[in-house]
Parts: C-alpha cells; sequence; structure tokens
C-alpha cells in the first residue's frame, strides 16, 4: 500500500466557499496504484503554507506521493509551482511534461498548465491541475510509470 497525500490549492476551497471535487477524485484515482489517501489538505494559494505542509509531509509522515491539484495556471494566485520548486531536492520533468502533452490531445489550454514534479527525500510529488476533468486525463497519462518509480525510491 502507497501512502498518499493530497493538497488542494484553492482560495474558495479553503473558505468553504467551493466543494472540493479534485481532492475527492483523487482519493479514488491512488486505488489504481493500490495507494491510500493517509492525508488531506485544502489550502489557499499560499506559497509559504503549500511549501510548509509539502515539506512536512515528506520529513516527517514520509509520504511516498504527495499529489497537489489546482494553482498552476496564470492567475496571479497561482503558485503551487513555485511552492513545489521551492521544497524540491531534485526536479522530475518528464510527468509535467506526459500530462501536458496527453492532454493537449483534449485541450490547448494544457499549454497554460505550469505543473511540476519534483522529489524530495523518498517522496515523489505531482502538480496536477485544478478541474475534475484535467485531473481525471492527467492521472490515466501518468499512473502506470508511478510504482515503479516509487519503488526505486523505497
Ligand atoms: N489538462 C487537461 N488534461 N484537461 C484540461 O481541461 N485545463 C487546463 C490545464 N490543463 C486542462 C488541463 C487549463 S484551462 C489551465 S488554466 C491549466 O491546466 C491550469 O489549471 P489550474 O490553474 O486549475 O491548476
Amino acid at each position: 500500500m502507497l501512502r498518499v497525500g493530497v493538497i488542494t490549492a484553492s482560495d474558495k476551497g479553503s473558505r468553504g466557499e467551493r466543494e472540493d471535487l479534485s481532492g475527492a477524485l483523487l482519493k479514488e484515482l491512488v486505488k489504481d496504484i493500490d495507494g491510500e489517501v493517509v492525508e488531506y489538505r485544502v489550502l489557499p494559494d499560499e506559497q509559504h503554507l503549500l511549501a510548509q505542509l509539502m515539506k512536512e509531509w515528506a520529513d516527517d509522515l514520509k509520504l511516498d506521493l504527495i499529489l497537489t491539484t489546482g494553482g498552476t495556471g496564470f492567475s496571479l494566485r497561482d503558485v503551487t509551482p513555485e511552492a513545489t520548486k521551492e521544497i524540491a531536492d531534485r526536479m522530475v520533468p518528464g510527468i509535467a511534461e506526459v500530462m501536458r502533452y496527453e492532454s493537449l490531445k483534449v485541450t490547448p489550454k494544457a499549454m497554460l498548465s505550469r505543473a511540476a514534479s519534483a522529489l524530495r527525500k523518498r517522496t515523489l510529488i505531482i502538480n496536477m491541475p485544478g478541474s475534475p476533468k484535467a485531473v481525471k486525463e492527467c492521472w490515466q497519462a501518468i499512473a502506470p510509470a508511478l510504482p515503479h518509480g516509487i519503488q526505486i525510491l523505497k
């Protein structure tokens, strides 16, 4: 069983003004890779809060995988990739590249995603877009490779 954390970056979600459908969906999708969401949090789009939580989950809880949803676009409040890069030891560009590549077949807007993927110690961190539709499409593209990568980190 892989231990997974889900962080939803959403100002509205954190104020309780929007139901977090993408976070709920990820809880289901991770079952594809024998994962279980053991930590879940909705945070406002604040770089220091996002970075701090990713750091805690990687360093203290030693989660196998952290999935973020939202905050990867062009809005001035979108800072999830910056938070991820701030606490990254090593970048994993291929995962974000594949999400954009596959998503471009669905919509040209996929190129607007600034999502990053990174490693911090033994934890893999992946930024996903905010909408449930985009989360599903991106997940299908990357899921087949994740168990192997995570196994190498153990
Ligand atoms: N990727 C897929 N597969 N499907 C989509 O509909 N939407 C895009 C993109 N990636 C989309 C997608 C859009 S409209 C934006 S603005 C960016 O992701 C960033 O989304 P975010 O700001 O919600 O993180």
